[in-house]
């Protein structure tokens, strides 16, 4: 059985670090999307701190629906070029929004939330798959750090799909 120890780190690259080794594990073997999706997403939202709500929305060919996710209720579809996600979406590029009151367009799933960063998923075919959404109720809770980290671990998610 999987297990997930508490993470330790000192730094934003030490944590992603650690969390990428620990998504690798879980993920390991197993290539159903949703199976891999849940687990990534539980596996995040007991490792960052400061967060209201993390997952998936999946492009179905058309828009974006929501997938696993920890956290509350969230709206289920989303229109490309909508919001933080359709806008990763659209332009591929992690979307790091340190004010999502001050986002053109922004949709409030929770009113908690304060900063977001939502990262394209694109397959080796360059297909999109969908968007990988993280909300803290802290304002400018995400920085260059968490970019890098978060792609790197987003990496790891669309690597177990193969
Ligand atoms: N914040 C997103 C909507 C999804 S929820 O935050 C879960 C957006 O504006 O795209």
């Amino acid at each position: 059985m999987f297990v997930a120890t508490a993470i330790d780190a000192t730094s934003k690259p030490a944590l992603y670090a650690e969390l990428a080794d620990q998504a690798r594990g879980l993920l390991h073997g197993e290539r159903d999307r949703i199976a891999n999706a849940a687990n990534f997403a539980a596996l995040a939202w007991h490792a960052l701190p400061d967060i209201n709500w993390c997952g998936f929305y999946f492009f179905d060919g058309s828009e974006l629906v929501v997938g696993p996710f920890q956290g509350k209720p969230a709206c289920v579809r989303i229109a490309l070029g909508k919001g933080v996600c359709g806008a990763a979406a659209a332009t591929r590029e992690t979307q790091l929004v340190r004010d999502v009151n001050a986002f053109d367009g922004h949709i409030a799933c929770d009113s908690a939330s304060q900063s977001e960063i939502v990262v394209p998923l694109v397959d080796a075919d360059g297909r999109l798959v969908g968007v990988w959404d993280v909300d803290s109720p802290r304002i400018a809770r995400f920085d260059e750090e968490d970019r890098a980290g978060m792609e790197t671990l987003c990496g790891v998610f669309l690597e177990s799909l193969r």
